[in-house]
């Protein structure tokens, strides 16, 4: 079998739209047995999940839609436990639920409000899921990989990876609750990483800059000059597709990735490597 491939069962929050439906068809393309769609919007998480049997190459695949907010803990640990129930494991958590600050705002005049709102999805949630998660790998049999060579490589016994952004690592203004919420992500998949590693449990982040979703098409209209900006910043003159975060996302979970824990992916064509001179 290839490294590449992603043959166990995914749990994928914000699965309705953008970054979460990419990962979970690209998860789908790269052989998953099944995928929960899990989203606050239910009607496009049903969407998605019918959708992504268009993708599957799994003859066994099979995709459920859950309805979802990762910011109330009882419905999260109730997904988490009708996932396991029905599927018997979860081998990848990826947690794509997220949102953006409702205005931009420098300091001092953000709104706290929007803090919090902000704070409790990205980061907050994101925390939620993973515990939960953690409950249920952690008790579940490790799988194997028999590689090229002969060889039985350990998988461990499940890998979660969080959507984060390359403002887990940068910051821009105006922005600030969403940057604090990002590197709070990454901090949760640093902390998550070192305390899951000992249970055979694999934490990642992929950390895109801007990907062409939902959330970006708000933010193009919030302040239309971002698509310029996006032009001449992005040495690739262009966001991301969906897709090309979703295949990142495939590399964490895969068997090509067994020995990379605790990182931040960063997919943003090279944007956050130099200086930009504005000339
Ligand atoms: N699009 C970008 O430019 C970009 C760049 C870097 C990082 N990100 C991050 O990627 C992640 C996914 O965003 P996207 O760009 O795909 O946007 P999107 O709006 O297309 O998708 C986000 C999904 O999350 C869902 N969601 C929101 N709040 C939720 C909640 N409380 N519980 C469950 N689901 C919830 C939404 O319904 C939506 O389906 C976010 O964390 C975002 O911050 C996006």
């Amino acid at each position: 079998m290839a490294s590449f491939r992603t043959t166990g069962v995914a749990l994928v929050t914000g699965a309705a739209s953008g970054i979460g439906r990419g990962a979970a068809n690209a998860l789908a393309e790269a052989g998953a047995r099944a995928i929960v769609f899990a989203d606050i919007d239910e009607a496009g998480a049903a969407k998605a999940s019918d959708e992504s049997r268009k993708f599957a190459t799994n003859p066994e695949y099979q995709t459920r839609a859950y309805a979802l907010d990762v910011t109330d803990p009882k419905r999260v640990d109730a997904v988490i436990k009708e996932t396991y129930k029905e599927f018997g494991r979860i081998d990848y958590l990826v947690n794509s639920a997220g949102i953006d600050t409702l205005a931009y705002a420098a300091i001092p005049d953000n709104d706290m409000d929007d803090y919090e709102r902000v704070m409790a999805t990205n980061a907050r949630g994101m925390l939620l899921c993973s515990r939960a998660a953690v409950k249920v790998m952690e008790k579940q049999e490790p799988r194997t990989f028999a590689t090229k060579l002969g060889a039985t490589r350990d998988l461990g016994r499940g890998t979660i990876i969080n959507v984060t952004s390359v403002l887990s690592y940068a910051a821009v203004p105006g922005k600030v609750a969403y940057i604090a919420s990002k590197h709070a992500a990454l901090g949760i998949t640093k902390g998550t990483a070192q305390d899951a590693v000992g249970k055979g449990i694999r934490v990642n982040a992929v950390c895109p800059a801007w990907v062409n979703t939902a959330i970006h098409e708000a933010e193009r209209k919030k302040f239309p000059p971002v698509q310029d900006f996006v032009k001449a910043a992005s040495p690739l003159g262009r966001p991301a597709e969906p897709e090309e975060v979703g295949e990142g996302v495939v590399y964490l979970c895969s068997p090509a990735a067994s020995y990379v824990n605790g990182i931040g992916l960063i997919i943003d064509a090279g944007l956050t490597l130099t200086v930009h001179l504005g000339i």
